[in-house]
């Protein structure tokens, strides 16, 4: 999986578990990124709806979450990554614009991701395998990629990461049925069907998925836009459409309220941090409505961005790292019962959490 910002790799074997003592058959990913949560609760034998407005996050849940593993042929998806992997490099958008301008990827390996990208179009295009030969070659460029973990700058010198030939892998897709529902959660958590439990994990703050991850969306919608500034964002980035409630101070607490409110979901967790614009009292408040409230707290290490450092784009350090550790919160509403039963469980899973 992708290294991504906010993603919740320590606290999956936690949610996992709220899932199976809440007894739920039905589940809804809201805000999935990148699917790990969703794919914990397939895994577990959930049917599950996953939501996100990145085009990465849409592909990656049709891979993980809506494929389901009978209904491939392995053999033939094991041939087309064989093929793509064996493509030899070619020079185009993404080794002129993300490996000179900017140095997110080594030109070989540059050269590597333009050629399978468009052997992907060009051979795959209507294909039920498309979107898990995008993910195995998007998973392969982060793999050998030179940022801290956000596409925003790229370091003065590379990764020694970077220096690894670009290697396809299969991606490990799950049985069973799964959705993926592409978009703004805003507008679409009314038309999700009611379900045994919801995971919702906004944005809490000003970092923006947008340009965060603009070389990912890139690389799905394979539209090579104008560009700008040292990262080489995407123009659009500028536009109106393409930002979120949740990265706005002003309209974070009633976007988030709204989603909440139109949840139908017998048990809601929602994640929030210490970094959060969200406190965790009014949090709590808008999640009143739902029966009981409960709050589990987990210490968790930071992005590895913030534990590296903060540098211009020549490499010099810019800024201090003011700590490396945070509180992650999971707020538990729902049903007086389901709530005590669960949370009640959850708390002896907390301490391996934390130590992870
Ligand atoms: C904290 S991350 C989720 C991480 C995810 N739980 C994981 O473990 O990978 C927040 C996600 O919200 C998505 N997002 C931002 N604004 C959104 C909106 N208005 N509607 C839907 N998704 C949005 C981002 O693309 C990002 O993937």
């Amino acid at each position: 999986m992708i290294k991504y910002l906010g993603s919740k790799r320590r606290l999956v074997p936690v949610l996992g578990d709220l899932l199976d003592r809440a007894g739920a058959v039905t589940a809804i990913d809201l805000f999935t990124g990148t699917t790990r949560v969703a794919q914990e609760f397939k895994a577990r034998g959930a049917e599950v709806w996953a939501l996100d407005s990145a085009r990465y996050s849409a592909v990656f849940a049709d891979c993980y979450v809506a494929t389901d593993a009978r209904e491939i042929d392995h053999r033939e998806l094991a041939g087309a990554v064989a093929e793509l992997d064996a493509l030899p490099g070619e020079d185009g958008y993404v080794t002129e614009t993300f490996c000179r301008r900017a140095r997110f990827f080594q030109p070989r390996n540059g050269m590597r991701i333009d050629a399978i990208r468009e052997g992907i179009e060009r051979r795959f295009a209507g294909s039920r395998l498309r979107p898990i030969l995008l993910t195995s070659l998007l998973e392969a460029a982060d793999r050998v990629d030179s940022t801290t973990g956000v596409q925003m700058a790229y370091l003065k010198d590379w990764a020694p990461r970077s220096f690894a030939p670009l290697r396809l892998r299969i991606p490990r897709v799950l049985d069973g049925p799964g959705h993926t529902v592409a978009g703004d959660a805003v507008g679409l958590t009314a038309s999700l069907p009611e379900v045994d439990l919801a995971y919702v994990d906004p944005p809490y703050n000003q970092h923006r998925y947008f340009t965060n991850y603009h070389v990912w969306e890139t690389l799905v919608a394979w539209d090579r836009p104008e560009h700008y500034g040292i990262a080489c964002k995407r123009v659009d980035a500028r536009d109106e459409h393409t930002r979120s409630a949740f990265n706005s101070r002003r309209s974070i607490v009633p976007a988030l309220a709204g989603v909440i409110g139109r949840l139908r979901a017998r048990v809601c967790v929602v994640s929030i941090s210490d970094e959060s614009w969200i406190s965790l009292p009014e949090l709590v408040e808008m999640c009143r409505h739902r029966g009981e409230v409960e709050v589990l707290t987990y210490d968790s290490r930071r992005y590895v961005g913030a534990q590296i450092g903060v540098f211009d784009p020549s490499g010099r350090r810019v800024g201090r790292v003011s700590h490396v550790r945070n509180s992650e919160h999971l707020v538990i509403s729902g049903d007086a019962g389901d709530v005590r039963e669960i949370v009640g469980a959850a708390s002896s899973t907390a301490s391996a959490a934390a130590a992870g």
